[in-house]
């Protein structure tokens, strides 16, 4: 398999790294409602560790995909017709901007909150801003109205892959797996 991306096959660091992040968005999502639906404990706090951890790394993976795709060739759309084109870009636009949204907001919330962010117990990451209560619920809100748009915005993206892999037959999600 190929390492680097051609017009028609994701290499294989553009699948792994796709794959990894969703892997790590699934297990993200249900990790931060139990974290808040927990009352303030030791497995609270550590639960967030992981949560905030997780979350800086599909940050950083979305670092490195973003070099990468800039650096490489984007596989032709494969949609038969230009507004599904533009709607399949739009949406990814929009998963890409959460990748960013999502933990720059969650970490603005720790940070104005005056909670160090230390990823998995052994970095620490300096503070975005300083504490402020105001700003910490701004923040909040984004990250949780961020949260329920990724999620519809997630149910469309994979609706279409499964509607191209079992209805229309085509190569879409076949030249994302591996
Ligand atoms: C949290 C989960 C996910 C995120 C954030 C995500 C995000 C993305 C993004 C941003 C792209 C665009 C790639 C680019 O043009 O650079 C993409 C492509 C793709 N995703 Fe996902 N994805 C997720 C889960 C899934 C799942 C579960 C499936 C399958 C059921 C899937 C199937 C695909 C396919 C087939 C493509 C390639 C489309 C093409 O070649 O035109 N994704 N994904
Ligand atoms: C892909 C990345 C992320 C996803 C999908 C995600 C998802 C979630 C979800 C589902 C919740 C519970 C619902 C809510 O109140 O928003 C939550 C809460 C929270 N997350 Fe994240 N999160 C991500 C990254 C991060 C990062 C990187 C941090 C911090 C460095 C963080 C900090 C928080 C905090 C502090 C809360 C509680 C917010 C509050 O007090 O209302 N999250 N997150």
């Amino acid at each position: 398999m190929p390492l680097e991306n051609t017009a028609q096959q994701w290499g294989w660091l553009s699948k792994t790294l796709h794959w990894l992040t969703a892997l790590l968005i699934f297990v993200q999502i249900p990790l931060g409602f139990y974290a808040e639906s927990l009352k303030l404990s030791p497995l609270k706090m550590d639960v967030f560790v992981w949560h905030k951890s997780f979350g800086m790394l599909v940050f950083l993976l979305l670092i490195l995909r973003l070099l990468w795709r800039i650096k490489g060739t984007i596989p032709e759309a494969l949609e038969s017709s230009n507004v599904q084109a533009g709607l399949a870009r739009a949406a990814h636009g929009l998963l890409y901007a959460l990748m960013i949204l999502l933990p720059i907001s969650g970490w603005i919330t720790s940070s104005a909150a005056n909670i160090p962010v230390k990823l998995f117990w052994l970095i620490p990451l300096p503070a975005l801003v300083g504490p402020d209560d105001a700003l910490k619920s701004l923040a909040a809100e984004i990250h949780e109205i961020s949260v329920f748009v990724l999620l519809v915005i997630l149910i469309l993206h994979i609706g279409a892959a499964l509607r191209h892999h079992l209805m229309l037959r085509d190569d879409v999600l076949r030249r994302m797996w591996f």
